[in-house]
């Protein structure tokens, strides 16, 4: 049961197998039933598919050949040799089907093909048992170039390591580093991927990506488009043959993954037709690399054999020759191929003149993997030995390998662009002897995007917009409000990573995105949205550690950095000869001085008259005494006067006032200065926090950040036992405020605070855990090489310290620094003006009670002005205990008082 259901399936295959290689027969002259057979292997030969075309022009040149042996009179012991073709379809089982159907009912003596790697490598084991040799024209895989592994098995076509050394002198030749590759996943795309590897590798080339087109499913492995783009390749390597390197292509073409972004590399030349016009601009640019035969790169072949050839083919399938230029060169290959098989068994069977029908035997069973023929080893060496000039170049063998030994040439074809059309233009030229060499009619490349300029073959960052994270964090970043011309206001960023992000915007020449953040962002959180891809760059104070390392990439270092001790600054009050008058702003003393030489001469004009202690003195002497009284009454001491008038009083009562106040402040101030005194350089550095020289709830500590990490790792052995702060502002004022005693941060921040807005705090001790600021990406990011190489640029032609003078070594505290703690003449400006109003009702007071002598001396002075010989106007005395014995005396010293 089980054997006849086997017998009728293989009945009915034999059938169908006969009828389809009858199908194939059509234009040629029958075959007759000769004892020596060749049997040609070809994919399609209807004409459905891609590859189709090549398929019938290489079984045309196969039937060429075996015709022109006819012509010749090649006959094998009187006998032609004729010919069988079958129709694979790509399958390696169908291949091995019609092979092992034909060798057990014809006599099968080599096999031309089969035409594809995976078929080849069923069919080549399959020779090697059957003792028949198999001669390919269109199989490349490098795995079957082991003359060990297939020693029955040949190619004239170049294995595929050349095709991938001549590539790999493509990438040298543009200075192309790295490369993506997308491979069909049979043995001709894996053999290609794995030289690609191989020999990228032995030149020093990179394979960044290799993407798998599965041949089942007809579709990509993973996701084409973030495969690419997060590739830094930007060279594509297709290795697919003709009927699915168009899928692939037309694939990219839909992500729009062609030009000018990628460069394509192709295996194959596929046909372009497929693609719609509209996508042309975009497919110009890719380059092709193939194999090709001699007469491509003016390398000797035999061109009588071609032109007898092609004559033959034109002769019996007009409609398929396409003329003598643009026949396929697998169609040459496959000629070179039959024609090796037939000069082999030419010279086989001639070394047997005489026994007749020895030389092309098969012992055994009919059963195809039973029969072998008989004088197997003896055709192979001879094969193995064969070296005639053939139409594609010198075809020769060896013992060890599969490959032709001799006549592999490539050729660079670019697809242009031109009048509507696309076309392959051939450019550069390969062979063993000379690589790469450019084509003698037509040089130039025309690369995607139209351009003339080789690309870089890696992603550019020139002209890509990166969004960009800032933190608040004076001098490094911070906003100023300008106004324009209009009065529109804008709020800009200014500081030192504005300015780098300025110069490395220019040199780089990406479209920067910057996004602000307030100063209290956590750092730490910031860091892990870039880590996410939420933002591509995070550039500002920020530490490189090894824990944000392990979730981040990092540049090198934009700023080297340290950290330093903050405290409430001691130093200005600091004992001296002078400390006594370190209580008042000099500007203060100088109003003192000056309100009471001012209360000096008031109280002589107004006590003059009245007060004892005033009469009969000099000039000098009553003014001395004057500033006396003055002075005693500013400094509260009391000197032993008693204003004796009433507006000497009020004076008195406002210099009481003035003194009053003054002293107190005077004390209260000179005592807290030398309770500061007491606590000057409580603190030295680093060492006496972590010694606890000032409590740890008294050190404030910014949370979230790399100090935060320091500090628990250095100084509390991970206890939380510092004041939290959220900032940097918040760190100032709670030292302002005396919330804290002292602070940890990073010294050029320091540095940039105390030294140009908060001159009372001061940095102590040296600075500690040195570090460097860099830039944060997201690991592995395709321009962490570039932004080294701009950071390293700009370091070496010294913008950093230009940068560094710019924002870190400004000076606005050294005129303001002996402020300090010493109270202002602001402060005491009312004091002042309440003394000025109380001295002004004073003088009022006292003008008002000398109206009338005032106004005698003025009509006096009309008088005299009218008669100037009149007598002198003695002034009548107002005052009650003045003594009018002296009237030359009183008027002499009135005068001044009216003059003032
Ligand atoms: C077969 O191919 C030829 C040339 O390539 C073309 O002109 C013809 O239309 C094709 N026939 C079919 C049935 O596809
Ligand atoms: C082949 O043989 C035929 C008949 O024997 C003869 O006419 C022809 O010239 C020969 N051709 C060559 C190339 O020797
Ligand atoms: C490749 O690099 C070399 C040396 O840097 C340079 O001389 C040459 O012009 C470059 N070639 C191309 C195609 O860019
Ligand atoms: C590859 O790089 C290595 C080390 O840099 C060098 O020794 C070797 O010569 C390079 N090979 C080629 C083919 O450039
Ligand atoms: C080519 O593309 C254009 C626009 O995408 C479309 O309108 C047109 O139908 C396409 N032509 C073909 C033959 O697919
Ligand atoms: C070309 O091939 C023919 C036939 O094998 C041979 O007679 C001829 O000498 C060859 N020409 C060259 C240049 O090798
Ligand atoms: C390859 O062929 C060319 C041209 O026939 C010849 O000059 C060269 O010596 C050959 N090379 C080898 C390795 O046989
Ligand atoms: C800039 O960044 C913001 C925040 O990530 C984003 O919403 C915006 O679309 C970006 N703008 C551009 C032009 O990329």
């Amino acid at each position: 049961m089980l054997f006849s259901g086997k017998f009728r399936w293989l009945w009915l295959y034999l059938l169908f197998g006969q009828l389809m290689i009858s199908h194939v027969r059509t234009a040629w002259p029958p075959s007759n039933s000769s004892n020596v057979q060749v049997l040609g292997m070809f994919e399609y030969l209807t004409n459905t598919t891609a590859s189709s075309v090549s398929s019938i022009q290489c079984r045309a040149m196969f039937i060429s050949a075996i015709l022109l042996s006819q012509q010749y009179n090649m006959t094998i012991q009187g006998q032609n040799i004729s010919w069988q073709a079958v129709e694979t379809g790509g399958d390696p089982m169908t291949a091995l089907a019609d092979t092992c159907q034909a060798v057990s009912i014809s006599n099968i003596v080599g096999v031309i093909g089969p035409g594809l790697s995976r078929e080849s490598a069923v069919i080549a084991p399959f020779a090697s048992r059957v003792g028949i040799p198999a001669i390919s024209y269109a199989a490349t895989d490098p795995a079957l170039s082991d003359g060990n592994a297939y020693p029955d098995f040949y190619r004239t076509i170049p294995t595929d390591s050349t095709a991938v050394l001549a590539m790999a002198q493509l990438f040298i030749r543009f200075n192309w580093t790295s490369c993506t590759i997308i491979y069909q996943n049979d043995e001709y795309g894996t053999g290609g991927a794995q030289a690609i590897n191989e020999i990228f590798d032995a030149n020093n080339l990179t394979v960044s990506e290799a993407i798998v087109f599965d041949t089942a499913t007809l579709a990509i492995h993973g996701d084409l488009k973030s495969l690419l783009t997060s590739s830094a390749a930007r060279i594509i390597i297709l290795w697919a043959d003709l009927d699915y390197a168009p899928l692939v292509i037309q694939k990219a073409l839909d992500l729009d993954l062609l030009g000018p972004v990628f460069t394509w590399i192709l295996s194959v030349a596929v046909s372009l037709d497929s693609f719609n016009s509209t996508s042309y601009t975009k497919l110009s640019g890719m380059i092709t690399v193939e194999p090709v035969p001699g007469s491509v790169v003016n390398a000797p072949i035999n061109t009588t054999l071609l032109n007898a050839a092609y004559s033959i083919w034109e002769q019996y399938e007009p409609q398929t020759f396409p003329g003598a230029d643009k026949v396929d060169y697998y169609a040459i290959f496959a000629f070179d191929a039959t024609w090796s098989l037939i000069q082999g068994l030419n010279q086989l069977c001639s070394s047997y003149p005489n026994i007749s029908s020895t030389c092309t035997t098969f012992t055994g069973d009919s059963f195809c993997f039973d029969c072998r023929f008989v004088n197997s080893d003896m055709f192979i060496n001879i094969l193995d030995n064969t070296s005639f000039l053939g139409v594609s170049g010198p075809i020769q063998f060896s013992n060890t390998s599969t490959d032709r030994i001799n006549g592999t040439y490539y050729i660079a074809r670019n697809i242009q662009h031109s009048s509507s059309s696309l076309n392959y233009v051939p450019v550069l030229v390969w062979s063993n002897s000379d690589g790469w060499t450019t084509n003698t009619q037509t040089n130039v490349i025309i690369w995607p995007g139209n351009s003339l300029v080789v690309p870089t073959g890696y992603a550019a960052i020139s002209g890509l917009t990166l969004d960009i994270i800032v933190v608040d964090s004076a001098p490094y970043i911070m906003t100023s409000v300008i106004q324009d011309s209009s009065g529109e206001t804008t709020t800009k960023l200014i500081g030192y990573i504005i300015d780098l992000l300025d110069k490395l915007q220019t040199q780089m020449g990406f479209i920067p995105n910057i996004t602000y953040f307030p100063s209290d962002a956590s750092y730490d959180d910031l860091i892990e949205s870039v880590a996410n891809g939420t933002f591509d760059l995070f550039i500002g104070d920020v530490t490189i550690t090894a824990a944000r390392r392990e979730i981040v990439d990092f540049s090198s270092s934009i700023f080297d950095n340290a950290l330093r001790v903050i405290v409430r600054d001691a130093a200005s009050v600091k004992l001296d000869l002078w400390s006594y008058l370190k209580p008042f702003s000099v500007k203060l003393w100088i109003t003192l001085l000056g309100a009471t030489i001012y209360a000096g001469i008031l109280m002589c004009i107004l006590e003059r008259e009245g007060n004892e202690a005033l009469q009969n003195r000099s000039i000098i002497s009553l003014i001395g005494m004057s500033m006396w009284f003055s002075f005693g009454g500013v400094m509260g001491a009391g000197a032993d006067f008693g204003a004796t008038t009433a507006p000497g009083r009020v004076l008195n009562a406002g210099l009481s006032i003035l003194s009053l106040i003054l002293v107190a402040a005077y004390t209260a101030n000179l005592a807290s200065d030398l309770t500061v005194l007491k606590t000057v350089g409580f603190i030295s550095g680093i060492n006496d926090i972590k010694n606890g020289k000032v409590p740890p709830s008294r050190v404030g500590i910014i949370t979230g950040t790399s100090i935060e990490d320091y500090y628990l790792r250095e100084v509390s052995g991970r206890s939380l036992n510092f004041y939290p702060l959220i900032s940097t502002d918040e760190m100032i004022e709670a030292l302002l405020d005396k919330k804290i005693d002292a602070s940890i941060m990073d010294s050029g921040t320091l540095e940039y605070l105390t030294n140009s807005m908060f001159c009372n705090l001061t940095l102590v001790g040296t600075t500690f855990d040195q570090s460097s600021f860099g830039i944060v990406f997201q690991k592995n990011w395709l321009y962490d090489q570039d932004f080294d190489i701009a950071i390293l640029t700009l370091r070496e032609s010294g913008t950093f310290d230009t940068l560094q003078k710019k924002w870190f070594q400004t000076n606005g505290c050294s005129q303001s620094s002996e402020i300090g703690t010493a109270m202002s003449i602001d402060s005491m400006a009312g004091l002042f003006m309440t003394f000025a109003v109380i001295s002004a009702v004073a003088i009022l007071y006292f003008m008002w009670r000398k109206r009338t002598a005032i106004k005698d001396r003025f009509l006096a002075l009309i008088h005299r002005k009218k008669s100037p010989d009149s007598q002198v106007i003695v002034l009548s005395q107002t005052g009650s205990d003045i003594s009018s014995e002296n009237p030359s005396r009183r008027r002499s010293t009135i005068y001044p008082v009216l003059y003032l």
